[in-house]
């Protein structure tokens, strides 16, 4: 079995002062109305197991208002059966203006992307309503779902990721200054061979990647949505092979924009049904549907090349769908190794499925277990609730 996260304290993070989350393997039910706090948790578990947030950049935003800091803190039972294992504790502290604090049993961990890539002892899948913008948004968001999946598994493609980025930038800003006559040319080669260098690690990790994902998409999507035949196709703005070439023959047209053109930060991915693209034609269920897919192509890829389970983190999934397909996922998280899934209304779940479920009710950042069936005596008895 893989690992799971058996608790979360919360302090200071977002609309929560202090308040502590029991959790057991198999589905987690976060219910409440709104406003009260469910998106939040999901969020600082992610926070926790990843040292980020996954829904913003800004760290300063997950400070609950009014304090100085934020702290979170998980026990991960790694591959454990549910009552034993070894179990790992982590922290992320985090206070405006200083550094962030990641921590794994009391020592600081040794970087944020070491970390981010298992270090924490879990992995986790995130899906937030927004992310239909992965489908239905921008370039920029897809290569974001790819980056983030990627850096996720190795903390070396997090660091090509950043380098890569700011290479670009460099690069960018010498093109502003050729253009306007403060820099020769020659200048530019150097630049070239550092962005190619960073650029084509990038690009292999995700070549590596896509092939597999598509199919695992095209898997996902036969289960959720029907026979149509899905796919997702990579489009380069240079190749692997011809990337350095590309960048050569662009030198002209960037100087004068003073922009880089070419490489894995101009690329793309289409999300294709039957061959349509839903970017374009989706419908907002297709679309929908689409974004899921992914999610769960992404689980099953970590999987495949970890050998273990990531934790599902799933807000608010169950209400655009019908029935079907909600009994569809229900089943599905009950048999992963855990997923915790937020809701306002209970009724989207089967009775058997509540009784084998542990149920967290969250109201105004507070934290009380509800659950009634047999999960929550069975881990009251195994001394874990
Ligand atoms: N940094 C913060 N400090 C204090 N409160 C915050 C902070 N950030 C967000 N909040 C508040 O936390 C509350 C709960 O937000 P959350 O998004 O978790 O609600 P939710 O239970 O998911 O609701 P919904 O069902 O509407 O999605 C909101 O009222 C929000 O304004
Ligand atoms: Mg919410």
């Amino acid at each position: 079995m893989s690992a799971f996260i058996r608790a979360l304290r919360l302090v200071n993070f977002r609309n929560y002062a202090d308040a502590t989350a029991i959790l057991s393997p198999g589905l987690n039910i976060v219910v409440g109305d709104n406003a009260q706090g469910k998106t939040n948790l999901l969020e600082a578990i992610s926070f926790t197991a990843t040292g980020s947030s996954p829904r913003t950049p800004n760290d300063p935003e997950a400070v609950r208002w009014g304090q100085d800091f934020a702290r979170t803190e998980m026990r991960v039972v790694l591959d454990g059966d549910g009552s034993e294992g070894e179990e790992r504790k982590v922290a992320v502290g985090y206070a405006p203006g200083q550094k962030k604090r990641l921590s794994v049993d009391g020592a600081p961990a040794q970087s944020l992307a070491h970390y981010a890539a298992g270090g924490a002892g879990v992995r986790v899948v995130t899906f937030f309503p927004d992310d239909i913008r992965i489908v239905k948004g921008a370039p920029s968001d897809r290569r974001e779902f790819l980056d983030a999946l990627l850096s996720s598994l190795r903390p070396a493609y997090s660091r090509a990721i950043a380098e890569y980025a700011k290479a670009v930038g460099q690069r960018n800003q010498l093109l502003r200054r050729i253009r306007d006559g403060f820099s020769s040319e020659k200048t530019l080669a150097t630049w070239d061979r550092k962005v190619v260098q960073l650029g084509s690690e990038v690009l292999r990790g995700r070549e590596r990647a896509v092939g597999p994902l598509g199919e695992l998409f095209g898997e996902a999507v036969r289960t959720l949505y029907g026979p149509e035949k899905a796919a997702i196709a990579y489009s380069y703005s240079a190749t692997l092979e011809g990337y350095a070439e590309a960048l050569r023959e662009a030198h002209r047209a960037d100087t004068e924009r003073g922009n880089t053109s070419v490489g894995p930060h101009r690329d793309d991915f289409a999300v294709l049904f039957g061959g349509v693209s839903m970017t374009t034609y989706g419908s907002q269920g297709q679309q929908r549907l689409a974004t899921l897919a992914l999610k769960f192509a992404a689980r099953e890829y970590l999987r495949g090349e970890t050998g273990r389970d990531p934790v599902l983190l799933f807000d608010d999934v169950m209400s655009e769908l019908d029935e079907e397909r909600r009994g569809y996922l229900s089943g599905y998280f009950l048999q992963s190794t855990q997923a915790v899934i937020s809701t306002t209304n209970l009724e989207y779940f089967d009775e058997e499925v509540l009784e084998r479920a542990r149920v967290l009710r969250i109201s105004g950042g507070a934290i009380s277990d509800a659950t009634r069936g047999g999960a929550g005596r069975a881990a009251r008895e195994r001394g874990t609730a």
